[in-house]
């Protein structure tokens, strides 16, 4: 498989403070990869390095193949990216904003008109594509940024923090867009402090602290690795006596809900313990352990999850 964006042990130092310490990372076509981190964990200075700005003190990032030290412009050609803001002219409209980066990322002319009406209509700016930038909300900045980051038909964008200070209509918006896309076969590269802002529109996430990689994980399988049901019942404490001895951890919720550790294969034998024991059971539920929860302990514990 040919991968879209190679990260090989990327290093970078600053001074003498190690900066980014090794990251390893692959992003296949069409793949949207979130790279989350609290303030100050090495996002930015990451991807500073993935779009040329800095470069890295160890190790080699391929974009398509390309070298972005030794073959920038043909690794560089290929990318799409906002650094923590979109630049953007305030005093001239969307149109001519695109149609400055149009240039600067060579469209060619004949085809400059089509590809600008094109993007303004992937992120809803059409209606307001004449209209002077700086009489635009932050959510339609941060569209244009996109768009602008999108005419060179790059196949990755890269966008730093881009849900930053988007209200959850925003996001919403954000997300379908990114969605959108992701399924013409761009792959997307988020990073975000976030999870829970982002973890709806990632395949897969990395969790960045102090400069590496502590977790990566497909989305679907960190939101599956715990699974926990709730139980109501008549009586919690025959509930939990009807377990005890067994392998499964209970949890009393409230006076009627008892929460388990099991999978889903589980459940019919759990609720026939309860009926041997004489407990009443009015309904199960399944109570996934968020990624915010999970990111959370990680952060906290600094445990590999695997
Ligand atoms: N040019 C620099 N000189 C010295 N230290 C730097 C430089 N650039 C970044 N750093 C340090 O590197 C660390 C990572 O910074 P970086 O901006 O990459 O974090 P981040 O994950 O993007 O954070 P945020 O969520 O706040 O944007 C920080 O401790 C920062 O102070
Ligand atoms: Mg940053």
């Amino acid at each position: 498989m040919s991968y879209v964006l190679e990260v090989k042990n990327v290093k970078k130092k600053i001074g003498n403070k190690l900066i980014v310490k090794g990251l390893n990372m692959t992003i296949g076509e069409g793949e949207v990869y979130g790279f989350i981190g609290p303030n100050g964990a090495g996002k930015t200075t990451t991807i500073r390095m993935l779009v040329g700005l800095i470069r890295p003190s160890e190790g080699e990032i391929l974009i398509g193949g390309h070298n972005v030290q030794s073959d920038r412009s043909n690794a560089l050609s290929q990318v799409g990216a906002i650094v923590e803001n979109p630049e953007l002219y305030g005093d001239m409209s969307g149109r001519k904003n695109l149609l400055h980066y149009a240039r600067l990322a060579r469209v060619p002319k004949k085809e400059i008109d089509t590809r600008i009406n094109e993007m303004a209509k992937l992120v809803e700016l059409d209606k307001r594509l004449d209209d002077k930038v700086r009489t635009y909300s932050l959510g339609m900045r941060q569209r244009l940024g996109i768009a602008q980051a999108l005419i060179g038909n790059p196949s990755l964008l890269i966008l730093d923090e881009p849900t930053n200070g988007l209200d959850p209509n925003g996001i919403r918006d954000f997300r379908a867009l990114i969605k959108k896309i992701s399924s013409s076969g761009i792959s997307v590269f988020i990073s975000s402090h976030l999870l829970s802002e982002i973890e709806m529109i990632c395949d897969r996430v990395a969790i960045l602290k102090e400069g590496a990689v502590v977790v990566e994980k497909q989305v679907s399988d960190l939101l599956v690795a715990e699974e926990q049901y709730d139980f109501k019942v008549d009586d919690i404490k025959r509930a939990i006596e009807a377990l005890t001895g067994t392998a499964y951890v209970t949890t009393a919720i409230d006076a009627r809900t008892v929460r388990i550790d099991v999978t889903e294969e589980n459940i019919p034998a759990i609720v026939e313990m309860f009926v041997q024991n004489g407990v009443k059971v009015y309904g199960i539920q399944v109570e996934k352990e968020t990624l915010e929860d999970k990111f959370l302990n990680i952060v906290e514990n600094l445990q590999e999850v695997n």
